[in-house]
């Protein structure tokens, strides 16, 4: 522990002289006896301001954790303060999702009293923003078209250079992929997972088709058609799921972003949560989910946040405004993958039985020593 050196002054430790005179609203530098300052900037900056500390929170925490997740072994210990941190994430985002209502109660009309004053700086050039993406996993060839050019294309010589270069580290993306990989149990000696899930698969199936075809009488041909179709789609999605060189044709068209064996893994720790040793990595994806889901509502609700104020009018930083931002709201995800599993999971009662010893190496084994 630390020692205390001397009496430490409230102010002087959060240095409030320099963090409160850090507001200035240009409305107020220019303001004329015709044009006053504008009342609401103040609340502009507050609210910037406020996200701009909260995101170096999550950079603090995301960094912790990327460190831990680089390690060539992650220990049991590992999970749990990885998960800690991600779970101190989830929670930020969820008091910042918050921050819009109080921008909203600046009408449209008290933004446009200074408005062009800001132009053309915007939301394009937080640094943060754009780290805290490119670190989880999101990076310039994930973009779509107009968008990649937005995404370093509006910041300084220096901020794009030590931005682009972040683009060459391991994101937690990459990291996550990585240790699914490296994840063993299933494909073990008398024991390949992946023959006895899709025998469960072909089992399900097989008992559809046959529901179908019971019921053939009571469908109209139309109705039949339509389910036997939507039984060859699925059939085609599991068979996809095992065949590597479809999955790679979906990786490189940009539908999928996790290889199959990092997938497959993934799959296995979804399918056997219940199991001691695979709980905590399935807390640690459910918390990647919930924090990806969290930044696509920020997304949806910055959004519709843009249209109140500022209707079909193109941003401060010279995109289309709200129809970009939608438009980046559905596509940039990062852990879209992990949600995608859902499509892949099969009733308890139908998935395969762990081998005796292979469900040995997946409990913690504490047998009472009395
Ligand atoms: C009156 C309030 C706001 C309006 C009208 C607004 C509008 C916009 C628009 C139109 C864009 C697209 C880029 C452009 O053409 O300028 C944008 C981007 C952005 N804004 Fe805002 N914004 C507001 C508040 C905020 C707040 C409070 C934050 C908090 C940090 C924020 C963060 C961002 C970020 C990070 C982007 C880049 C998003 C991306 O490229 O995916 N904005 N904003």
């Amino acid at each position: 522990m630390h020692k205390n050196q001397g009496p430490v002054y409230y102010n002087d430790y959060l240095m409030l002289d320099k963090f409160l005179s850090c507001q200035e609203p240009l409305s107020k530098k220019f303001a004329t006896k015709e044009d006053p300052e504008a009342h609401d900037e103040t609340l502009f900056i507050v609210v910037h301001q406020a996200y701009e500390l909260w995101f170096k929170q999550i950079l603090h925490d995301l960094d912790a954790v990327l460190t831990t997740f680089k390690k060539p072994t992650v220990e049991d210990s590992d999970f749990s303060y990885i998960i800690q941190r991600l779970d101190r994430i989830r929670k930020i985002q969820g008091v910042f999702n918050s921050h819009f209502e109080i921008l909203e109660t600046m009408t449209p009309m008290d933004f446009l009293e200074f408005r062009n004053l800001l132009i053309p700086a915007s939301g394009f050039q937080s640094t943060q923003f754009r780290e805290i993406e490119i670190k989880l996993g999101l990076n310039t060839v994930d973009r779509q078209g107009v968008d990649r050019e937005f995404f370093l294309g509006r910041l300084n010589e220096k901020d794009r250079a030590r931005l682009s270069a972040l683009e060459n580290t391991p994101s937690l993306l990459r990291l996550l992929e990585k240790w699914l990989e490296r994840t063993p149990f299933t494909n073990k000696e008398n024991f390949n997972f992946w023959t006895e899930y899709q025998n469960s698969i072909q089992k399900i199936l097989s008992d559809d088709e046959a529901t179908i075809q019971a019921n053939v009488a009571h469908l109209s041909d139309k109705d039949k058609a339509m389910q036997l179709e939507n039984l060859r789609i699925t059939k085609e999605t599991f068979a996809n799921l095992f065949n590597e060189e479809a999955h790679n044709k979906i990786v490189a068209e940009g539908a999928r972003k996790l290889s199959q064996k990092a997938i497959l893994n993934a799959l296995f720790i979804m399918l056997y949560r219940d199991e001691p040793m695979l709980t905590m990595p399935h807390q640690m994806m459910t918390i990647m989910m919930d924090i990806d889901e969290n930044f696509t509502t920020w997304r949806y609700r910055h959004a519709l946040l843009a249209q109140r104020m500022l209707g079909t009018k193109i941003g401060t930083g010279g995109s289309s405004g709200h129809t970009y931002l939608k438009k980046a709201a559905d596509n940039n995800r990062v852990f879209v993958d992990l949600f995608n599993l859902s499509t892949y999971l099969i009733p308890r009662s139908r998935l395969p039985k762990i081998p005796a010893e292979i469900k040995k190496q997946l409990n913690f084994n504490s047998t009472p020593t009395a």
